[in-house]
């Protein structure tokens, strides 16, 4: 039995108690303003030994007598929880007993590679844990790496990333962010956190975020606030189903609890079998603590720009959709009338989405030509080159709608090689029409490739592709596995696809990339790093869509997160054109169709977006009035400031009716000193002057609540020039 001694004080490890095992190492990661130590005891046993804020780098301390195991696996000591890991090995044996073998760290610049490798006291395996520090953010990203040489396979039960243990307190909530499914994304569910183990987790496998996205916020002492109380975020960066599982635990004599998060790939259905020689890779995981819960949106908006994205510094384009005002009913007349608008309301790229292609089965519905990407001649007679061209003419770009891993039975594709697509024994099931491409088949990831190879190859000059995946896996199986490792297909899918994606946005650079999954299905860290944006929701009702934003914004910046203004709730215009003005902003309306008063509330749009967007997409966002929690729920306002404090953007949205006095708009984040001239619209008129306030002014909530009525906005735009 292990004895415990103090490993840290504020002076950095204590390394020699008197009775130390003298194979005691203490490491910390400093993760940048937070930090995890870890000690292994004189069995080589990893426990934690510290985990928190700490502002000068040294880990603050739990409770000595309580140093949890850094990674319960089962067969521990303590048989009434659940393990991180479980695996049974080749031999039959079901524990698995890590001690250590040997630290390495290794400097990445300013940041730190530190990986921990275990070995079992038994059995030839191997688990290694990895972290990634990136301390300009303060996210730490961290995974593990399992490998062996056993005599056989292994299989793996239980395989999470991470398995962090926290003492929180009985007002302890947790935040998660999913709803129905289709059109619900992001739906903000906070509830206080009791004794037993819950489980947050999503299924699904090609569009498991529509059910829940894989973040996580958890509040030790109770909901935090913008500035103020312990916010621990967590994303799980991967494609496919995830899981995060709170386990909590009384203490006795003590009204803390003890917690052990559990975060990484959902291993439901998908246990691994895992051959000797082979190293199996988890899911990384991303995760920050906190002070308040806009230093956590700091933290993974520079985290997401710095890792994440594609081209972070690049202000996307205005973009105009057709999705919404034709779906599959249009010709070559009609959407070289709406590039037209388009241009003519001062857009910058056109994006034509699905119903273009499909020859011997066209595509006049979801029923019939996906997998078949030549363009339809009866609807576009001149191909995809002549609405390139018509884009080109009037000085806008143009993009492409491609579904590239699925397939519709009534197609050539799916006639040709009824074998490609992913099932098990029994008829696989349609979903919207249409079945998924298998690809751990080496001939359907090349098809994959050069579906998007050929669409772009075929209409040079395209410069934008949003890619959609609608339907999840309901037949599991694969004929690239052995009868014995049809499980291992939902961890290997993510990486067959990520390979994909990955060589299609290495063969088209400067092509942008919009991620969409029957709207944010696919929206992860994870797979995010070879797109520009993502789709947030296919729900564009402006008053759900500000608090889909809302939640959304906690985790992504602005420039990822795609807003176009749509009739969806039958909206009023100006208030439609405000909420996606605080997002990636465009249109997916019938440009057409709209009359001069509407086109003149479009066109002031475009004018308040050439003017913000920058700082919407690469500003600080501040959180000012929420929608989804506090008193009232039916405001919502939110801003962006520039780097510098020179400028800004509010936007204030009332939502209903207003239930209960204007609140006064409380501004913080400016520079106290400086006095800012502020012009504000609600996109009906021009911009009117309000005057000028000095950023102390503003923080002391000099300016009054400016939207009257239900589902109207008001944009401020903060200058300094005079
Ligand atoms: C999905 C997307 C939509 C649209 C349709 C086309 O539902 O989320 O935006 O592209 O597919 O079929």
């Amino acid at each position: 039995m292990a004895r415990w001694h103090r490993l840290v004080d504020e002076d950095g490890p204590v390394t020699t108690p008197d009775d130390a095992p003298p194979d005691q190492e203490v490491l910390r990661i400093d993760a940048g303003g937070w930090g995890w130590t870890w000690a292994a005891d004189s069995d080589g046993r990893l426990h934690q030994v510290g985990l928190g804020l700490d502002g000068a780098g040294a880990a603050v301390e739990v409770d000595p007598v309580w140093y949890p195991h850094a990674h319960p696996a089962w067969g521990g000591p303590d048989p009434f929880r659940p393990p991180a890991l479980r695996i049974t090995h080749a031999e039959g044996t079901t524990t698995t007993r890590l001690r250590l073998d040997r630290v390495e760290r290794q400097a990445l610049g300013d940041d730190e590679l530190v990986t921990v490798r275990t070995v079992d006291e038994l059995l030839a395996l191997r688990v290694a844990f990895r972290s990634r520090t990136h301390r300009y953010s303060g996210v730490l990203e961290q995974w593990i790496e399992i490998d062996h040489d056993e005599d056989g396979p292994v299989t793996l039960w239980d395989y999470d990333s991470i398995a962090p243990a926290f003492l929180v307190g009985p007002e302890a909530v947790v935040t998660q962010f999913g709803g129905a499914g289709w059109a619900d994304e992001w739906a903000w569910t906070t509830e206080r956190l009791t004794p037993g183990t819950k489980v947050l987790d999503s299924l699904g496998g090609i569009q498991p975020h529509l059910q829940r996205s894989p973040v996580l916020m958890l509040e030790p002492n109770g909901p935090a606030e913008e500035a103020a109380g312990d916010v621990i975020g967590c994303s799980i960066a991967w494609g496919g189903n995830t899981r995060f599982a709170l386990d909590v635990r009384p203490r006795a004599n003590d009204e803390t609890r003890d917690l052990r998060l559990r975060a990484g790939a959902n291993p439901l259905g998908a246990h691994y079998v895992l051959d000797p020689g082979t190293t199996f890779v988890t899911p990384t995981v991303a995760w920050t603590w906190s002070t308040g819960r806009g230093e956590l949106s700091d933290r993974f908006h520079r985290w997401t720009r710095g890792r994440v994205l594609r081209d972070p510094d690049r202000t996307r384009p205005i973009v105009v959709n057709n999705w919404e005002s034709t779906f599959f009913d249009f010709d070559e007349q009609r959407i070289v009338g709406l590039i037209d608008r388009a241009a003519d309301v001062g857009a910058d790229l056109f994006l034509l989405d699905d119903g273009w292609f499909g020859t011997s089965s066209p595509r006049d519905d979801d029923t019939a030509g996906l997998g078949d990407w030549d363009p339809d001649r009866r609807k576009l007679p001149e191909g995809l080159p002549a609405l390139v061209d018509a884009a080109a003419g009037r000085g806008i770009r143009f993009g492409i709608w491609v579904e590239p891993e699925m397939v519709n039975p009534d197609s050539d594709l799916f006639r040709a090689h009824p074998d490609w697509v992913i099932r098990d024994r029994r008829e696989p099931r349609e979903h919207r029409n249409q079945l998924a491409l298998d690809p751990l088949l080496e001939e359907v990831r090349d098809f994959e490739v050069s579906v998007v190879d050929r669409v772009l190859g075929g209409a040079p000059g395209t410069s934008y592709v949003k890619w959609d995946a609608n339907r999840p896996v309901t037949d599991p199986g694969s004929s690239a596995l052995a009868a014995d490792r049809q499980s291992n297909a939902w961890v290997d899918w993510v990486h067959a696809t990520w390979e994909v994606m990955q060589r299609i946005a290495d063969g088209h650079p400067e092509v942008e990339l919009m991620l969409c999954a029957s709207g944010g299905g696919r929206t992860d860290h994870g797979t995010l790093r070879w797109f520009h944006e993502f789709w947030t929701s296919d729900n564009t009702d402006p008053v759900t869509r500000v608090r889909m934003q809302w939640a959304c914004g906690h985790w992504f910046p602005a420039s990822a997160m795609a807003a176009h203004v749509t009739q969806w709730g039958d909206r009023p215009l100006p208030f439609a054109c405000a909420v996606a003005l605080s997002g990636r902003f465009g249109f997916d309306l019938d440009l057409e169709a709209l009359d001069d008063e509407s086109l003149a509330v479009c066109r002031r749009a475009v004018a308040v977006a050439r003017r913000t967007q920058d700082l919407v997409q690469h500003g600080r966002l501040v959180r000012l009035v929420s929608p989804v929690d506090g008193d009232d729920r039916g405001r919502a306002a939110l801003g962006y400031t520039a780097p510098d404090r020179n400028r800004a953007v509010v936007f204030c949205f009332q939502l209903d009716e207003p239930s209960s006095d204007p609140p006064a708009l409380v501004i913080p984040g400016l520079d106290p000193e400086v006095t800012y001239r502020i012009r504000a619209t609600d996109l009906t008129s021009d911009p009117v002057d309000l005057g000028t306030f000095t950023g102390a002014d503003l923080a002391a909530g000099a300016l009054g609540w400016r939207p009257r009525g239900s589902t109207t906005a008001s944009i401020l735009e903060l200058t300094t020039s005079v």
